[in-house]
């Protein structure tokens, strides 16, 4: 029983846990993303979206989709094309590390 419990506790923990990106290589991988949106996440345009505070999670998993084709836009389709799974990880570290406008009440209703 100890044991079933403290794989549960894993489990969750496991779960919580970030996708393991490395937010200052990240920094440098995202390079070729900042004409779009923005240096640190802030977009140039209303049509890109702010990337900057967004989840870890929520943007290795988009661009996850971009590449596996479950996604389908062809501006991102492209930019993900030469993305390790590596550079994806540290790309969404990056972001997430960011404060951007999701996060800095700009969007609040
Ligand atoms: C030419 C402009 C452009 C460039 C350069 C670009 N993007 Fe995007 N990006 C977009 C647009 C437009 C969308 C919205 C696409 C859609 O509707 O799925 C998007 C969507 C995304 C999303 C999903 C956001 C969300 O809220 O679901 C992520 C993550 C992302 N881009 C990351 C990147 C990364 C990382 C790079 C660099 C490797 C990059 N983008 C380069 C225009 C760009």
């Amino acid at each position: 029983m100890k044991k079933i419990l403290t794989l549960c506790a894993l489990t969750v923990l496991s779960a919580s846990v970030s996708a393991g990106g490395n937010a200052s290589a990240g920094k440098d991988k995202a390079a070729a993303c900042a004409g779009c949106h923005g240096v640190d996440g802030v977009a140039t345009a209303p049509m890109n979206p702010n990337l900057g505070g967004q989840h870890e999670n929520y943007l290795y998993h988009a661009l996850k989709s971009y590449k596996n084709g479950s996604r389908q836009n062809a501006i991102m389709q492209g930019m993900v094309a030469a993305l390790s799974d590596q550079d994806m990880k540290d790309i969404a570290a990056f972001y997430a590390s960011q404060k951007g406008k999701l996060t800095d009440g700009t969007l609040k209703p």
